[in-house]
């Protein structure tokens, strides 16, 4: 809205952003603890399947979309039509609680940082009953403040850069160190054995497509946040293809990595969401320079949910930016304030207060609530007004650009039928199970 639009530096910039966006918590820590409570080897058959079809698809749709229309989720949605305006407020809204709540954890991981060195003894329940999460929480906001004030190129395609090569050297290093370790082997084989009886059971698709999508960013409106911001006519294709390969392969080693530490020393991988900070302290403890890897270990958490919690926010600062006419400035300010505020509710859930809703804490509920439900049901609702209300010929013609592959005209019928109804679907079947 009269402002010019900020882009990418370059194509690599571009592909690091979305790296490092996909590439989050997710992969080190929410992964392996639905791993591991899905049965092992029984999920990574769903979650495989769906990251390279289901998900690769859509993270062309959403990357193209952007790219198509220059502007954020509710502008795209008003210029395919107008009355859909309220679909691209619904994801902002999902997308701004996600970010509220992905802030707390990523305090919970920045204090394990600290803790590791200063206090290793404290336990997850100590810390969670103290006011450590809450302090956190502000100064996680404050660091993601700091990059995102710097814009796209000055900010987060810098700190994209650094964050994703870092991440590799640290993730690398300590996988290798705990396949090697003694007992790792029964670890791998739940990993990596599939249960058959579990592979076909609707919860563990379910748990497979919010997985998927939380991981590859989609159904947030990142994506078409970060596409909108492409100059370059480049094959997303062939851009979404790295993201997602690179996305999957980060996870598998994370898996590999978690899965060894926690049968070499005779831990149970099914303990959910705690399994990083109770289980992996405890062992880490136990570790003859157990204190390095342990920081190590929480800084590569750290990194990988800084560069998606950066990406996060733009949702709803490109909103702002591009629908109410914000300046960059402002809009930073403002969202970042508001995400203050909703975040600070999950953040009391794990402190002396214990916020809950119907004896749930806030932050479980919001991750099921919004971390689940509420993203799958947007990435629905995004594909089926793409799919159906977007003119077929353009959208696949602005696909096809730069792409050496030819697009089927298929993708637009999978769009349209396959992607909505097996979303439906799954979570529909894994609510009435529930
Ligand atoms: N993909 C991130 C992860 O795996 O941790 C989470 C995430 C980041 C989801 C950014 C959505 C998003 F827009």
């Amino acid at each position: 809205m009269g402002f010019e639009r900020e882009h990418w530096n370059s194509n690599v910039g571009f592909i690091l952003a979305s790296v490092g966006s996909a590439v989050g918590i997710g992969n080190v820590w929410r992964f392996p603890y639905l791993v591991g409570t899905n049965g092992g080897g029984a999920f990574l058959f769903p979650y495989v399947v769906i990251l390279t079809t289901f998900g690769l698809a859509l993270m062309v749709l959403e990357l193209a979309v952007g790219r198509y229309y220059q502007t954020s989720i509710i502008g795209c949605l008003t210029r395919i039509k107008k009355r859909f305006k309220w679909a691209g407020v619904f994801t902002v809204i999902v997308t701004f609680v996600v970010t509220s709540y992905y802030l707390v954890i990523l305090g919970w991981i920045l204090s394990y940082v600290f803790i590791m060195i200063f206090e290793p003894t404290l336990g997850f329940d100590s810390f969670s009953i103290s006011f450590y999460p809450v302090a956190a929480f502000f100064a996680v906001v404050g660091i993601n403040y700091l990059i995102i004030r710097k814009g796209i190129s000055g900010g987060i395609e810098k700190i994209n850069k650094v964050g994703v090569i870092l991440l590799v050297c640290i993730l690398v290093p300590l996988t290798v160190y705990a396949v090697f370790l003694p007992g790792s082997e029964t670890g791998i084989m739940f990993y990596l054995w599939p249960d058959f009886e579990k592979i076909f059971e609707p919860p563990i698709w379910a748990a497979a497509f919010g997985q998927a999508f939380f991981s590859l960013s989609i159904g947030f409106g990142t994506l078409v946040a970060y596409g909108s911001y492409l100059r370059s006519k480049g094959s997303l294709v062939r851009a979404s293809s790295a993201i997602v390969a690179f996305d999957t392969i980060i996870a598998f080693i994370a898996g590999l990595m978690i899965f060894s530490f926690l049968f070499s020393f005779g831990m149970e991988p099914d303990q959910g969401a705690s399994l990083v900070f109770k289980v992996m302290p405890s062992i880490f403890s136990q570790i003859e320079f157990g204190a390095v890897i342990a920081v190590l270990f929480f800084a590569l958490l750290f990194i990988a949910g800084i560069t998606s919690s950066v990406s996060l926010f733009q949702v709803p600062i490109s909103a702002m930016e591009d629908n109410v006419g914000m300046r960059r400035g402002r809009a930073v300010l403002v969202v970042t304030g508001l995400v203050t505020l909703i975040g600070i509710f999950s953040a009391l859930s794990y402190s002396p207060i214990k916020l809950a809703v119907g004896g749930m804490p806030v932050f479980d509920f919001m991750d099921t609530m919004f971390g689940t439900y509420g993203i799958t049901i947007s990435a629905i609702i995004f594909v089926t007004i793409v799919s159906w209300f977007m003119d077929k010929r353009s959208l696949l013609e602005h696909i096809q650009q730069g792409s050496r592959i030819k697009i089927p005209y298929m993708l637009i019928y999978f769009a349209r039928f396959v992607l909505p109804t097996a979303i439906a679907v799954t979570i529909i079947l894994s609510i009435i199970k529930l």
